[in-house]
């Protein structure tokens, strides 16, 4: 049995679809109830309460695990008893720890586990695309700030992809993955391939520093906005770099944004 937590968000669900196409029992993990695949069980737990984790965890070999909650250690505790633990942190734990404490703070605690682990650090996601997708439906348009600053984004399906692997198979146990698409593209061509695939034009409205920041203030704890401010506006050279390690794990190239943005066309028409 295989632990997906975060089961129903951009990577987790991809990720159970994947585990459960390869024959494998998994116990999907989330706060709210939610439909699973055929092969799939769903368990409602809170990763800020790690003993609401304990039924899904009894007789469970290996655990994909979500930053969320305020005391990995606790989480880990419950998990003892698992062979393997895969950790979804961020490119920024690696790039801004002072910033993203939080991923810093559970990929340590994962070191410490004794549990074997690999750890994953995917930069920006395809998926924040997401954000634009009202705008785009009702008036085909997007705004961001940092227009032609481009980052190598990733596919969440990708991400999934790499954690099934690493979920599944051993020669994985002590890595860290730095995990991108294929290339670097701005914000503003990304709004450019979504329009292409609609078939329609789509315009980029550039947004002020400020205004990002007035936006991302509603959604994220203010240390986290000024580091992906910072990260869009003015990334390192880590942060631009296109890692190879996703075509390492899978034996092919990371899908471009233009493939995310064809398949997820529903959500812009
Ligand atoms: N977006 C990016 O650019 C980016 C970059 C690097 C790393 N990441 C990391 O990747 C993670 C996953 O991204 P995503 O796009 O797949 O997320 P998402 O679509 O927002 O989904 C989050 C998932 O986690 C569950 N969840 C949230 N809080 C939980 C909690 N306290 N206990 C149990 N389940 C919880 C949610 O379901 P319920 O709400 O029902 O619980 C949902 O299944 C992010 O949380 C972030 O740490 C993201």
């Amino acid at each position: 049995m295989i632990v997906v937590t975060g089961a129903t968000g951009n990577v987790g669900r991809e990720l159970v679809n994947a585990l459960v196409a390869a024959g494998e029992r998994v116990t999907a993990v989330s706060r709210n109830s939610a439909e699973v695949p055929d092969g799939a069980l769903h368990h409602r737990a809170d990763l800020n309460d790690p003993v609401s984790l304990r039924p899904a965890l009894d007789g469970a070999e290996a655990i994909f695990l979500l930053v969320a909650g305020d005391d990995p250690h606790a989480i880990l505790k419950e998990a003892a008893g698992v062979k393997r633990v895969v950790l979804l942190s961020s490119q920024g734990a690696g790039t801004r720890p002072e910033v993203y404490r939080h991923p810093a703070m559970f990929e340590q605690a994962v070191r410490e586990s004794g549990l074997d682990f690999t750890i994953l650090r995917p930069g920006g996601f395809d998926s924040n695309a997401f954000a634009w997708a009202e705008s785009i439906r009702t008036t085909r348009t997007a705004a961001a700030p940092f227009g032609d600053v481009g980052l190598p984004t990733i596919d969440p399906a990708d991400i999934a992809e790499v954690a099934a692997v690493v979920l599944r198979e051993s020669g994985h146990a002590g890595r860290t993955y730095e995990l991108t698409g294929p290339a670097l593209t701005t914000p503003r061509e990304r709004v450019a391939a979504i329009g292409e695939a609609l078939g329609e034009p789509v315009r980029f409205v550039a947004q002020t520093r400020e205004e990002a920041r007035a936006q991302m203030l509603q959604v994220m704890p203010e240390p986290v906005v000024e580091g992906t401010l910072a990260i869009l506006g003015e990334p390192t050279a880590a942060e631009l770099a296109v890692s190879p390690d996703v075509e390492l794990v899978l034996g092919r190239a990371p899908r471009t944004f233009a493939h995310w943005a064809a398949r997820n066309l529903p959500a812009f028409r």
